[in-house]
């Protein structure tokens, strides 16, 4: 009897169990919620292909609870639908058989191209808490849906669409809301004050890059469980205390960033020890004036930007104290570190745009310090290594008053990836030992641009180099190329321009098959340039500088044949490594007698600039290839007969200099196609015949064409064998021959450059005038465009 008992409750137990386990399984999904997924398939347009959940739908099973993204509840009901990535396009219609799903609690749309406004019928699914319609484009305003309808809505995400309008406050005062994502879109106006009450759930306020104005609401800082408030690079404007957030208790991520707001320190009505813990600071573009006093009492603080203040003074001991592993301070007022500063080790410091004076010993450690654009003027101590860290990465001090010799020392910092230490007052050689460090495949960018250093540079480039890019332009460098450089087969940008190196053309370079950019200008280099053939090219060339060096002979017809990264318009350059990632690049580009520091350098930016030589011959049909060429210069050489008119195909041709050589014959009636032209010159020449009509050339003033043996028409003389003026109607006919769909089609990127660029090469007379106009315009265009000037008054360039 006993063991019968056991044995029935067992049996219900198993039943039971049995009974849950396969309980789903028996709950086929309803007949009305397998029409409406079917009914939603066929209304939305989406690409096969790239589907991998809709498309299957219908196929093998009839139950609509097994497809992919579906979830049921027992009873059959669809509770929760997943199409994100599903390369969904189109609307969503109010009538949508979507809105059928009435049991819906999880909605997830997320990473499609869902356009249109969101209907007002999403305020039907009662049921909601998770609505994701994050990364589409919808567009439209949010504000006529009854957001109040969907009280059980606990996550909202929207961040990432093309929404506009006002933000509806009934959002924020969702019960059961706890994350509100809206960032990334286009939403203006004020926010009211709201109702706040007790219960709200809100832990995340994400409102960031909209165009949200006016004040912001003191409503948010009623919102006792907030934990992350995230309103960068909207426009609120107007004062804010930081004693307000002192009774937001689980706050641990604020972000006030890039608005028009006034931070203040609220010091005097802020109990330190009992402020939040903040885990994520950023106030950057704040009007700070001073460190805000609560950081002192900050335990658990990992980011910390106050970047683009106006922090006056002594960096402190205690800010050091504060434990972040991302301290930014660039970009303000501060003169002095304090010694005692060098305890911790950070993982990024960013000090750069400060006033910072003196000794560069007093640095804190950091695996990323960035000291540029400062006014350090020690000398580089002889254990360097041991004031920094022998684990920093990354060091860059560009554009302090450093000086003295690099010593050694610094080549026992073995981990470093990149080292800045160009436009300084360093002199002495390039140690061995740094040129050497390309031995651990760690340094990939070395840059000692604008120094005074001497003597040759080091052939001890190893087997495994790992360089990127090297730049040693600007110092008084002798010698001749190391060839150990042909082991650093990674290398990108070669910039020995403006020394004393004397050398024949290192055709060995065709063996580093990654090389983009090669300056080798205003040096002592000697002879041809052709190089005897090999397989290996130099095919992803996109600058190449060999002006004012006494280079001679034919230019090469199988030397330009492989630079095919000027023949055809690149895409973005491929991703690199971790270093390079914050660092850009520099390198000086002549174009017109301005040089202009491209600091990162433009993957689209191509030139060629081979003036100030011997050459000789020819310029050869194959140039006319180079369709994605910027800037041409072959000035001052020898080079004679005539102009091919295949230059007439260089379509994005911003400026051609050909002046001050021998060629003959006629203008090619091809160059005045040329739409982009901003800057010709053709003058000092034997060209004869008649300029081109009715097209770019008209606009070049006599300069472009003087001292020629027999060049006439607009702008020079008129022509003698054409007497006659042409007919009115002529000229004007010619007028609208210029190829509208040509312009329109290389507008672009090239129009961007071009309105920025060419007023700098048009106006002769205006240059200066126009540096310090245009500059600013560069400088949002080129993020670091910076003007070459010896001298350190760089902060007259830089945005106020
Ligand atoms: C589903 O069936 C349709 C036709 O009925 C077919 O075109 C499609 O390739 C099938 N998809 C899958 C994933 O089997
Ligand atoms: C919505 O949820 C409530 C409570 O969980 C439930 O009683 C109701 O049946 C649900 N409604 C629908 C349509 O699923
Ligand atoms: C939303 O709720 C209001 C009452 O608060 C009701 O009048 C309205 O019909 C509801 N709207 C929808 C779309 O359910
Ligand atoms: C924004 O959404 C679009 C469309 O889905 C997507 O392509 C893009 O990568 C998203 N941008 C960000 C920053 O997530
Ligand atoms: C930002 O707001 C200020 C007023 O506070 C206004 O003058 C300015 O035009 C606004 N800027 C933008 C981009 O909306
Ligand atoms: C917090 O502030 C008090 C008073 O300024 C100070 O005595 C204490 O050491 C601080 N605590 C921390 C963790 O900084
Ligand atoms: C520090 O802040 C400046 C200005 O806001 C920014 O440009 C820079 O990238 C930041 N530095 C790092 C290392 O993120
Ligand atoms: C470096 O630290 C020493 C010792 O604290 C101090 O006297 C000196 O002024 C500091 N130099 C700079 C540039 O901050
Ligand atoms: C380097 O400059 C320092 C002064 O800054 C000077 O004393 C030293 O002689 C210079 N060394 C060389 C090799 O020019
Ligand atoms: C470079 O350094 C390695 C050790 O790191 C050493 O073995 C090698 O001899 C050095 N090369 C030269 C050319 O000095
Ligand atoms: C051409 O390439 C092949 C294989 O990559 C190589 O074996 C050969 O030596 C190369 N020839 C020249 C002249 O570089
Ligand atoms: C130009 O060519 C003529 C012959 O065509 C020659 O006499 C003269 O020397 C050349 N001038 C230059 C600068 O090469």
């Amino acid at each position: 009897m006993e063991i019968s008992l056991q044995l029935f409750l067992i049996l219900i137990a198993f039943s039971l169990s049995l009974h849950l386990k396969i309980g789903p399984v028996w709950s086929l999904c309803l007949e009305d919620q397998h029409s409406s997924l079917l009914k939603l398939k066929q209304t939305l347009i989406f690409n096969h292909a790239l589907s991998s959940k809709l498309v299957s739908w219908g196929n093998s099973s009839t139950d609509c609870c097994s497809w992919a993204g579906v979830t049921c509840s027992g009873g059959g009901h669809v509770i929760d639908l997943d199409l994100s990535h599903e390369s969904i396009s189109g609307g969503i219609d109010s009538s949508s058989s979507l809105f059928n799903l009435q049991h819906l609690q999880g909605l997830n749309l997320a990473w499609n191209l869902f356009s249109g406004s969101i209907p007002s019928s999403f305020s039907t699914l009662k049921n909601l808490t998770d609505l994701d319609l994050s990364n589409n484009i919808l567009s439209g305003q949010i504000s006529s849906i009854h957001w109040e309808n969907l009280s059980c809505l606990v996550n909202l995400r929207l961040s990432n669409n093309s929404l506009e309008g006002i933000i509806p406050l009934s959002l924020f005062s969702l019960p059961s809301l706890k994350n509100l994502y809206l960032q990334r879109n286009r939403f203006f106006g004020q926010i009211g004050d709201f109702p706040v009450v007790s219960s709200s759930q809100l832990a995340t306020l994400d409102l960031s890059s909209n165009r949200l104005e006016g004040s912001i609401p003191s409503s948010f800082f009623k919102l006792q469980g907030l934990q992350q408030l995230i309103l960068s690079s909207n426009n609120f404007s107007g004062t804010l205390d930081l004693s307000i957030i002192q009774k937001l208790g689980n706050l641990f991520t604020l972000d006030l960033s890039f608005n028009h707001l006034s931070v203040e320190d609220g010091f005097g009505n802020i109990d330190v020890t009992s402020f939040p813990q903040i885990q994520e600071l950023r106030l950057v573009s704040c009007k700070l004036r001073k460190f805000p006093s609560f950081l002192r009492n900050q335990s658990a603080m990992s980011v910390l930007d106050l970047s683009d203040n106006q922090i006056e003074g002594e960096i402190p001991e205690w800010i050091c104290d504060v434990p972040s592993r991302y301290l930014n301070l660039s970009h303000n007022l501060l003169t002095k570190i304090d010694g005692s500063c060098g305890r911790r080790l950070l993982n990024f410091l960013d000090l750069h745009s400060n006033l910072l004076r003196g000794d560069i010993t007093n640095v804190t450690r950091a695996k990323f310090i960035d000291y540029s654009e400062n006014q350090l003027n020690s000398v580089i101590p002889t254990d360097i290594d041991s004031f920094l860290a022998r684990n920093t990465v990354i060091f860059l001090a560009s554009g302090n008053y450093l000086r003295g010799v690099i010593s050694e020392s610094i080549c026992n910092m073995s981990y470093l990836q990149v080292l800045d230490l160009s436009r300084n007052f360093l002199n002495g050689t390039v140690p061995w030992c740094l040129v050497n460090m390309t031995q651990s495949g760690f340094l990939s960018v070395l840059n000692l641009r604008r120094n005074n250093l001497i003597g040759t540079i080091p052939d001890t480039f190893s087997g495994n180099c790992g360089l990127q890019t090297l730049n040693l332009n600007e110092n008084s460098l002798q010698g001749k190329i190391p060839k150990s450089l042909a082991n650093c087969k990674m290398l990108e940008v070669l910039d020995i321009g403006n020394n004393r190196i004397s050398d024949s053309f290192p055709c060995w370079l065709s063996t580093i098959s990654t090389l983009r950019i090669l300056v080798l200008r205003s040096n002592k280099f000697y002879g041809s340039i052709e190089c005897p053939m090999s397989n290996a090219t130099m095919s992803l060339l996109q600058i190449v500088d060999l002006a004012s060096n006494k280079f001679s002979g034919k230019l090469p017809k199988n030397f330009f044949e492989s630079w095919t990264g000027i023949m055809v318009a690149k895409d973005e350059a491929p991703a690199k490594i971790i270093g390079q990632t914050y660092y850009k690049d520099t390198v000086t580009v002549t174009m017109k007698g301005l040089e202009i520091d491209l600091v990162k350098i433009l993957t689209i930016f191509t030139s060629i600039d081979f003036s100030c030589n011997n050459f000789e011959g020819e310029i050869l049909e194959v140039m006319g290839e180079f369709q994605a060429l910027i800037v041409l210069n072959l000035s001052h050489n020898s080079l004679a007969g005539l102009i091919p008119s295949s230059i007439g195909n260089l379509h994005c041709l911003e400026s051609l200099d050909l002046s001050s050589n021998n060629l003959t014959g006629n203008i090619p009636q091809q160059l005045g196609g040329l739409n982009f032209l901003a800057a010709l010159n053709l003058s000092h020449n034997q060209l004869e015949g008649k300029i081109p009509k009715g097209n770019q050339l008209q606009t070049f003033s006599e300069d472009s064409f003087e001292d020629n043996k027999g060049l006439c028409g607009f702008p020079l003389r008129d022509c003698e064998a054409n007497m006659q003026p042409p007919p009115q109607g002529n000229n004007s006919n010619d007028g609208t021959k210029i190829e509208w769909n040509l312009i329109s089609a290389e507008v672009g990127f090239v129009f961007g450059l071009a309105i920025v660029i060419l007023p700098l090469m048009f106006m002769k007379r205006w240059r200066i005038w126009y540096y310090k106009r245009v500059d600013r315009v560069l400088f949002r265009i080129f993020p670091q465009l910076d003007q070459r000037s010896r001298n350190h008054g760089r902060r007259a360039l830089r945005t106020p």
